[in-house]
């Protein structure tokens, strides 16, 4: 395997394990103190990535503000270009911070758009489940210089690592909400039988506020025959 970003999953949770409600809303599902310590890893991983879908549903600015530290490059998973030109991760100077990937055939009047803000686009080929190649983005990222990688959400680009076994770390923040139906943070990995389940090693558990930050290695068990 050639060598690519080490990547840490990181997001906040309530008990039932949604990632926002069933309209999208999710800010802030956990208190300030499980905030600060986001942007206190924020700080220490090389770039923050996010789907588009999180960008149209939350417009997230992707800086570190609530600790000292450098914000790290933002990486946005974009296949189509949908992100506004007007977005966060765009405006008041933003662009020149901001990595968007998308696949080939991407408007490219769109494209020059963004580049005009000052944003880098990458052309990558179109992963097997649709999507960006991740594997593409991370050689391409790794030739940037990223070595660390903090992935924020949302739900489709959490399962979509976890299901190609590309996540290595997980730092969950679990706040005491109960949601019920909402947006689940991990759809089907295509686990049928309880010994495939991911493994968190060595789990250390923080109690921030009234959330508990659970941070662990994953490891990815062999698939059972069927
Ligand atoms: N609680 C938290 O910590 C937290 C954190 C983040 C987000 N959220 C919530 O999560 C929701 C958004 O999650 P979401 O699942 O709808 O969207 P998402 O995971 O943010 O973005 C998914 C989109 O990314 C694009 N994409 C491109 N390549 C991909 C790939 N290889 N794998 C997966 N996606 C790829 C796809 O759109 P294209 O096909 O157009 O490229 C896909 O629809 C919002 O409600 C937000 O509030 C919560």
């Amino acid at each position: 395997m050639s060598p690519r970003p080490q990547i840490t999953l990181s997001y906040a949770q309530t008990l039932d394990g949604q990632l926002a409600t069933r309209t999208g809303s999710s800010q802030w599902i956990g208190g300030p103190e499980s905030l600060r310590f986001a942007h206190g890893l924020r700080t220490r991983h090389d770039a923050i990535l996010v789907g588009i879908g999180t960008v149209l549903a939350d417009d997230p600015r992707l800086t570190v503000r609530l600790v000292d530290g450098r914000s790290p490059l933002r990486v946005v998973l974009d296949s189509r270009l949908r992100v506004p030109l007007g977005a966060r991760v765009l405006r008041e100077g933003a662009a020149s911070g901001t990595l968007i990937a998308c696949v080939e055939g991407a408007d490219p009047e769109r494209r020059a758009a963004l580049q005009a803000l000052g944003a880098r686009v990458v052309v990558l080929p179109p992963g097997p489940d649709g999507g960006v190649a991740l594997e593409a983005l991370l050689d391409d990222l790794y030739a940037l210089g990223v070595g660390t990688l903090m992935v924020e959400g949302g739900a489709r680009v959490i399962t979509a690592l976890l299901r190609a076994r590309l996540a290595d770390r997980i730092a969950v923040c679990v706040a005491p909400r109960i949601l019920g139906t909402g947006l689940a943070a991990v759809g089907d990995l295509g686990i049928a039988h309880l010994a495939e389940a991911l493994l968190l090693d060595e789990p250390r558990v923080t109690a921030y506020g009234a959330d508990l930050i659970i941070e662990a290695r994953i490891s990815y068990p062999e698939r059972q025959a069927d």
